[in-house]
């Protein structure tokens, strides 16, 4: 069996899509425009390009971009000097202060310390609570993509049995408490699981988000399942020429796609549908501050 390629990055230009359609209403009805801030400490390289394209995708959806760029020894007085005014600018309803952040700096004490009603990487503590109780909050953009692709492919989630694998705040966690919400039998699956290649195996739906290359073979998945990928690893690829790299996932894909029923591709898979939920988030949010209705799916 050859399983159905998920294309993210067609979904995430559909989400997009959507998105754009609601900040227009937004415009034309309310006058309102939904406005993300960017707070970027430093200058390590990934993080300037993922801020780079993140400004990017605000504007082509329609909506306000503001970057922050502060110099690598900003103090935390500082920092949190600039999110307390992004607090209180109603011209900005999403705030994201890209991590990681300088050593120098605590991260809890600074996501902490942005409006939770702005928080649209959702990862406020208020924010981790309210989902987790399952009550209406800004979820983490890249499980919020995972969601959105498991239920295009699946219609219903209900009574699935979904293994996570990684418990990370950012995906493992968030992930977990999505699928469940979703009436998911979950599983969180992590380097001391005893037998993850038979914990693996039980899954209808496997969502891989551990950081190490091509890890999940493909006799680990249960025919038909469906596999999210959310890993991005770097590898060298002499073959390809001298000092060039190529992007797997943690998943094996060649193997993995001969078993699975669909299959996220890394790239094109999970990747793309990161920003379209930020730019989701961002409405939501703005929607939520001004009282009018949510986007309809574009939240959990
Ligand atoms: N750095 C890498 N990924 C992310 C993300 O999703 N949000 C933030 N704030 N920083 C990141």
């Amino acid at each position: 069996m050859s399983a159905t390629i998920i294309d993210g990055k067609a979904f995430a230009l559909k989400v997009r899509g959507k998105v754009a359609d609601h900040v227009a209403r937004l415009k034309a009805d309310h006058g309102i425009t939904p406005g993300l801030a960017v707070v970027l400490v430093g200058s390590d390289p990934a993080s300037e390009v993922y801020v780079r394209s993140k400004g990017k995708a605000t504007n082509e959806a329609g909506m306000k971009s503001v970057e922050h760029r502060l110099e690598a020894d900003t103090s935390e007085a500082d920092l949190l000097r600039l999110i307390d005014d992004l607090n209180n600018d109603v011209t900005i309803h999403g705030i994201l202060v890209q991590l990681p952040l300088p050593d120098h700096l605590n991260e809890d004490l600074v996501i902490n310390s942005i409006n939770p009603a702005k928080d649209v990487d959702g990862f406020h503590i208020s924010n981790v609570g309210l989902l987790g109780t399952g009550q209406k909050s800004m979820v983490p953009c890249t499980p919020l993509g995972c969601l959105m692709m498991l239920r295009e492919q699946h219609g219903s989630l209900s009574g699935l049995d979904a293994v996570v694998i990684g418990r990370s705040n950012i995906v493992g966690k968030p992930m977990a408490q999505l699928l469940l919400g979703d009436s998911c039998t979950v599983t969180i699956a992590h380097s001391r699981t005893k037998d993850l290649a038979e914990t693996v195996r039980r899954a209808d739906i496997v969502v891989a988000a551990v950081g190490r290359p091509e890890m999940v073979p493909g006799d680990w998945i249960k025919p038909g399942a469906t596999v999210i990928d959310v890993g991005i690893n770097r590898l060298d690829a002499p073959e390809r020429g001298e000092g060039n790299t190529r992007l797997v996932g943690d998943v094996n894909f060649a193997s993995a796609s001969e078993v699975a029923g669909a299959i996220t591709p890394v790239p094109g898979g999970v990747g793309p549908m990161t920003i379209a939920c930020l730019l989701a988030n961002t409405v939501t949010a703005c929607s939520r501050a001004n009282d009018l209705d949510e986007p309809e799916g574009l939240t959990a």
